[in-house]
């Protein structure tokens, strides 16, 4: 029975506004550490050490929340540090702007980039992925007029938009490739290697790490060298990846990258940074012709005026939390939630689950189709379904060239009974939209 839009928004919003959250604790927590001498894999599968990991969370108890490829919601330490330091800046105002700021929010950019692995000289803040993406999409120097451009069908919107702007902005082609489905790590490559041999103009291609369609995570560094090989330089989007896959900048192989910290490292919306590697800096503009800082330094590739200072100021938090536990760690156990929905769904006929089991290729997020249903409407109706009838959220997503599907997102605060009630509830669901 197909639910009517009234009802499920008004479901949603009752959902929200009167959602009891889960006892929270009245002060912050601290961090959970991984105890020593147990590996990865064996901790990801005991619950107990789980139930303490989502103690530092407040979530709604109204509904099952598996749609956590939106943003990440912040734990416990990130919350009251966060409130501190709003405090701080309300009560300093913008003494604390002309005065420390600036040193303070150094030191940030110091830390974030030791942990990934790169020179602080190489990074800069940005509110996000998103203006990460426009600021290197925009300010790539190196397109002639006659040349190209390349990215995928699963490659964020935002992502595609700038690079479909440079067709007027540059003069350049814009070559759109589809990944294939089902993906396996071979094909993923032979399907850009086949394309950058038939496009040779293309100087620029955008690869996402985990796109937020499939969560596939690509095989970036390989690209990445076979790009390099032909010349073509790479813009390697980490905005979902850093902090659900263990891995470090350099990992990647590209000269450009971005990363959001609001997604799987925890700190507060607002929060994400660009990347340059050293030697590269004058082949990307200075945003909007900034002159705040000197033409050799990275932060003048990025101008995004007044923002919200407390949120940078507590990503040291964030931080603290993600390192307590260990990217080793959070990878593991994402996937683990995964593989538990994942196997229990198996036998189910009309069910295509498009995000490949090969550890390498997924991690938390994991995306899944009903057979006959491709469109934006059906598969936003499956999303209501399981929402109404199981209370559990989940979210419809566009772009696969075989159509539309839906988007399945565990958080450190899923525990393994959320995923066995979500396979109850996915057997139900394909039951129900059973063509
Ligand atoms: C793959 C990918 N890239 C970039 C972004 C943009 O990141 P932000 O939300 O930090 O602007 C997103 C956001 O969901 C994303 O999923």
């Amino acid at each position: 029975m197909p639910l009517s839009r009234r009802r499920v928004v008004a479901g949603l919003g009752a959902a929200a506004t009167a959602a009891p959250v889960s006892p929270a604790p009245s002060t912050p927590l601290d961090p959970v550490a991984a105890p020593a001498g147990r590996g990865p894999h064996q901790l990801a599968r005991d619950e107990r050490f789980w139930r303490e990991v989502a103690r530092q969370y407040r979530v709604s108890g109204q509904f099952t929340n598996l749609e956590n490829g939106y943003y990440g919601i912040t734990p416990t330490s990130v919350r009251y540090a966060y409130r501190r330091n709003a405090d701080r800046l309300n009560a300093l105002s913008s003494y604390l702007l002309r005065t420390t700021y600036k040193a303070e929010a150094d030191q940030v950019r110091e830390r974030i980039a030791t942990l990934a692995g790169v020179d602080k000289e190489e990074i800069a803040f940005t509110r996000g992925g998103t203006e990460a993406l426009q600021n290197l999409i925009g300010g790539y120097r190196l397109l002639r007029p006659g040349d190209a451009v390349m990215y995928a069908d699963l490659d964020y919107h935002s992502a595609r938009y700038a690079m479909n702007w440079l067709k007027d902005r540059r003069g350049v082609n814009v070559v759109r490739i589809a990944i294939p489905e089902p993906a396996t790590a071979q094909a993923v490559i032979d399907t850009y290697t086949r394309a950058l041999d038939q496009h040779p103009r293309v100087k620029l291609l955008l690869l996402t790490h985990a796109n937020n369609v499939t969560g596939l995570a690509l095989p970036i560094r390989q690209i990445a060298a076979a790009a390099r090989d032909r010349g073509v330089d790479v813009i390697a989007d980490a905005a979902h990846s850093w902090g659900q896959l263990d891995f470090n900048l350099t990992d990647l192989g590209a000269d450009f990258a971005i990363c959001s910290l609001h997604k799987w490292m925890g700190a507060p919306l607002g929060t994400g940074f660009l990347y340059i590697r050293k030697g590269r800096l004058h082949d990307i503009d200075r945003a909007f012709a900034d002159e705040t800082y000197p033409a050799d330094d990275i932060r003048s590739r990025v101008h995004s005026g007044t923002l919200d200072a407390a949120a940078v100021l507590t990503v040291p938090a964030a931080l603290d939390f993600h390192q307590a536990l260990g990217g080793a760690v959070k990878q593991a156990r994402l996937r683990y939630l995964r593989d538990s929905w994942v196997h229990q769904v198996k036998d189910i006929t009309n069910l295509d689950i498009l995000t490949p089991d090969d550890p390498a290729s997924c991690g938390a997020i994991t995306s899944f189709r009903l057979r006959g249903h491709t469109t934006e409407a059906e598969n936003t109706t499956i999303a209501r379904y399981l929402f109404d009838h199981h209370r559990i959220l989940t979210v419809r997503r566009g772009g696969p060239a075989k159509g539309d599907c839906v988007r399945v997102t565990p958080a450190l605060f899923t525990l393994a009974h959320h995923t066995h009630q979500f396979a109850t509830a996915l057997r139900d669901t394909a039951q129900h939209f059973r063509t």
